[in-house]
């Protein structure tokens, strides 16, 4: 550059300044920046040569290449800043949240049909009175056996199947998975240190050694209790016609039959109006009109002394209910199994 005119300047500056505006990427940008002002770039290697001007062109020429040299720097800043705001708005418009799309409802679960109905025989319990009491699935033969006037040589005990688990025995005699939520009865007996009235509902998990359509080695029952003075047959026969009616209807009457449990006397079965035909006969209560419910009866003395009550100072019935018979009736299901598989085709009918 041995004449300092304003072409040379005029050039580089214009071609320049269409790369700059032709750079549609922050990378483009760059290296059209390296290419110009860089430390070899063409318009800072141009600007250095002015230092070997003769001495009275070169400020002249100074001034024209640092004009140049600004008008490059401005375009490349102004482009930088335009290329920045592109790129946001691109991801703006690329991440954009139509907020007024309908939303998309979560899958939700439920609770298990045997859940359901136990709440609900909960909750009908609890309005007659009977508070919810827990006790453990792990037992003493005295708990589950004696207590409650089942002693060693008695037949109920081959009738319960039980599960022993492998554990040496405490005072309380063997430990086994319990067969029945009735000895929740005697640890709440004795819990209540002889304060009345007592009216308890126990739910719960129960094992015993069985395994076919209507029977599953794992089941639930709600066991009640029921402890005052002068509690008799009536109390417990009106307090399980109130809650058939809660379960089944105004229609729903009950019928007890004598039977036969080692901790009541006198003892029953409870039979509801059949629920599919009222009471007409049909296939489900094999044309009798009734199905059987639960088994009941009077506190018998001795499972009341064990639990610290006097028998001749108070008296009280208690029943058991079969959550997974009343489910199977409910819901007709044919088959107890089906209620532990977890298919969901079944589950989600509820
Ligand atoms: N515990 C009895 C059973 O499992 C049911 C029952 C409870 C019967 C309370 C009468 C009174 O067979």
């Amino acid at each position: 550059m041995d004449t300092p005119r304003e072409g040379p300047w005029e050039a580089l500056v214009a071609e320049a300044l269409e790369r700059i505006a032709a750079a549609d990427q922050p990378d483009d940008l760059e290296s059209a920046r390296v290419h110009y002002l860089g430390r070899s770039g063409l318009l800072t290697q141009a600007l250095r040569d002015v230092g070997r001007l003769p001495a009275q062109q070169r400020p002249a020429a100074g001034q024209l290449g640092n004009a140049a040299r600004d008008r490059v720097s401005t375009a490349l800043e102004a482009r930088r800043a335009a290329l920045a705001a592109g790129v946001l708005e691109r991801r703006l418009a690329a991440e954009a949240v139509d907020v007024t799309l309908p939303g998309r409802r979560p899958v939700l679960g439920h609770a298990h049909p045997l859940r359901q109905l136990r709440a609900e025989i909960e909750d009908v319990l609890g309005r007659l009175g009977f508070a919810t009491v827990e006790g453990p699935e792990v037992e003493s033969e005295w708990y589950n056996f004696e207590a409650l006037n089942i002693p060693a040589d008695h037949p109920a005990r081959a009738m319960h199947d039980s599960f022993y688990l492998d554990l040496p025995p405490g005072p309380e005699g063997r430990w086994l998975l319990r067969t029945h939520t009735s000895p929740v009865q005697m640890r709440h007996l004795q819990a209540m240190r002889g304060r009345l009235p007592v009216r308890m509902q126990a739910p719960g998990r129960v094992y015993r050694r069985d395994d076919d359509a209507t029977h599953s080695p794992m089941f639930h029952q709600i066991e009640g209790l029921a402890v005052d003075r002068d509690l008799g047959m009536p109390h417990l026969k009106g307090t399980l016609a109130a809650f058939a009616r809660q379960m089944w209807g105004p229609a729903a009457r009950i019928r007890l039959r004598p039977s036969y449990f080692p901790f009541t006397e006198p003892s029953a079965e409870v039979d509801v109006s059949c629920v599919f035909c009222g009471g007409g006969g049909c296939r489900t209560c094999k044309d009798s009109g009734w199905i059987e419910i639960l088994g009941a009866g009077l506190v018998h003395p001795r499972v009341l002394s064990a639990g610290g009550y006097d028998p001749e100072a108070v008296s009280g019935f208690a029943f058991g209910i079969g959550l997974e018979r009343v489910a199977m009736l409910r819901y007709r299901i044919p088959d107890m199994r089906l209620l532990y598989e977890g298919d969901l085709r079944l589950l989600q009918q509820f």
